[in-house]
């Protein structure tokens, strides 16, 4: 029998899908929001990025945030990621405020990400990058490392399994000693979220994980994401517009456009929302994406 993702087996029977209603079901859903959003807002100049946007992402599960360009989709990520301050509303991580996180403390927090245009050291190799990645879950101090105590041997030794296991689940053997700048997109996206997963987060952030990959690179990509939900027990907050891929993998999809939401529920739900269709027009590329999408559906 094939198990449930680690992270759902304690679910009560229903899981995820069951139905809201009366107290300890409410209760039941708030425990299980690893990030909540309640009004947030964000302004730049005259334009408002973000607008009263609410939602919740359950832990264990794939969510997806979809729009037309500059729906405010990345900005919603930057809040997260504290790049930037939200100007009304509150972003909860795990029951925790995130307002009081500096942007370099969201890492360690367990939340990582990836960004949609590569951000890699593009000069070191993929397993440098790794290291890099790995290097704020070190929690050894400055003197312990001078000294190269055994607690910084464990550490290191800690570091290298851990980064081993990520090279082998998304096999990147190949190119573990390859400098990232003579690599293919391909596999530089690959190597960009290994490295957002050797911080060992408990939710990853990807901001269009299919962008510039071919038919076979995202499938490819469909896959590792549902891995690292299944065997990792990640949960998955992504950006996509390729919405054969957001289809494939998201439990939960988010419309967007304009700063503002425009229909949530599964992806066939909101696919055929008339507000998203609305949206969309105009946008020859996504909605064509759209279209087939329903008309496979069918
Ligand atoms: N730092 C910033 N300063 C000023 N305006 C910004 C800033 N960041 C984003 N914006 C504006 O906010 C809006 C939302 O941009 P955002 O990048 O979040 O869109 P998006 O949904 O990710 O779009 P895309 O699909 O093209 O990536 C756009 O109008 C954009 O120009
Ligand atoms: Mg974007």
């Amino acid at each position: 029998m094939k198990l449930p993702p680690r992270s759902l087996r304690s679910l009560p029977p229903g899981g995820l899908q069951s139905p809201s209603g009366g107290r300890a079901a409410m209760e039941a859903e708030v425990t299980q929001a690893i990030l909540a959003l309640r009004g947030v807002s964000v302004r730049f100049g005259g334009v408002l990025a973000v607008n009263d946007v609410s939602f919740d992402v359950r832990r264990g599960e794939i969510f997806t945030l979809i729009g037309p360009n500059g729906a405010g989709k990345t900005t919603v990520f930057n809040l997260i990621s504290r790049f930037y301050d939200a100007t009304a509303g509150t972003l909860a991580f795990e029951g925790r405020s995130l307002g009081a996180l500096a942007p370099h403390q969201v890492a360690g927090a367990g939340i990582a990400r990836t960004f949609q245009n590569i951000e890699l050291f593009e000069h070191a190799t993929v397993l440098q990058n790794l290291l890099i990645g790995r290097h704020i879950r070190r929690r050894t101090g400055i003197w312990s490392e001078m000294l190269f105590l055994p607690r910084v041997r464990a550490a290191e030794r800690e570091t290298r399994r851990k980064v081993e296991e990520i090279i082998e689940l998304l096999e990147l053997q190949h190119y573990r000693d390859a400098l990232v700048a003579g690599l293919p997109y391909g596999v530089r996206k690959v190597v960009e979220l290994a490295r957002a997963l050797c911080t060992e987060p408990r939710l990853l952030l990807l901001d269009e994980p299919s962008s510039g990959l071919n038919v076979e690179e995202t499938s490819d990509m469909a896959f590792w994401i549902q891995d690292i939900r299944r065997d990792l027990g990640i949960t998955i907050l992504m950006v996509e517009h390729d919405m054969g891929l957001v289809s494939k993998v998201s439990d939960s999809v988010l419309a967007m456009s304009q700063g503002a939401v425009l229909a949530q529920g599964s992806p066939a739900q909101v696919q055929s929302d008339p507000a998203v269709i609305e949206a969309y027009l105009g946008t020859s590329e996504d909605a064509g994406s759209l279209r087939r999408q329903r008309e496979e559906g069918r």
